[in-house]
């Protein structure tokens, strides 16, 4: 959970934050989504967060913004003195948003954490999530038996 100064900030700095598709709706759905799989993963759940708010605050359209990530990395990186980050956690934040899109792999669970947690969204554009283009098994579980559900009833827990 993001502080409210940083919410303003971004209310403000973020061309698509009332989307459904790309906005805030999506920041909080991927920040669920990531705060579950951290229990199985074991990621930093600061960034995880981070990640969910900052990874598409600066895309410029809904279709085809190749750069966004790499723009969301460097809006962090400018707004750094607002985050409750260390350097290394800083590094693992820009790491996971300029990656997201285009992601194959990562060594560390966290960013990959980062990267299923939004890949999970995308049924809400029609996607189904493919297990092939996740990383953790808690991940593939819930694509290849579509238990989406789970995703919903934990967030009524936090
Ligand atoms: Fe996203």
């Amino acid at each position: 959970m993001i502080n409210s100064n940083l919410l303003a900030l971004l209310e403000q700095n973020a061309l698509l934050f009332d989307s459904s598709i790309h906005g805030l709706y999506h920041w909080q759905t991927v920040e669920r989504n990531g705060l579950y799989l951290a229990k199985f993963t074991g990621a930093d759940v600061k960034v995880v967060s981070y990640f969910a708010y900052f990874h598409d605050c600066m895309r410029e359209n809904e279709h085809d913004d190749p750069k966004h990530g790499a723009r969301g990395s460097q809006y962090a990186k400018e707004h750094k003195q607002l985050l409750d980050l260390t350097d290394e956690q800083l590094a693992m934040l820009c790491h996971a948003c300029s990656g997201h899109t285009y992601g194959r792999q990562s060594a560390c669970a966290t960013v990959s954490t980062c990267w299923d947690a939004d890949r999970l969204d995308l049924g809400r554009v029609g996607i189904v999530p493919d297990s092939r283009y996740l990383f953790s098994d808690e991940a593939k579980r819930i694509a290849d038996e579509q238990d989406f559900e789970i995703l919903i009833s934990y967030e009524e827990t936090i």
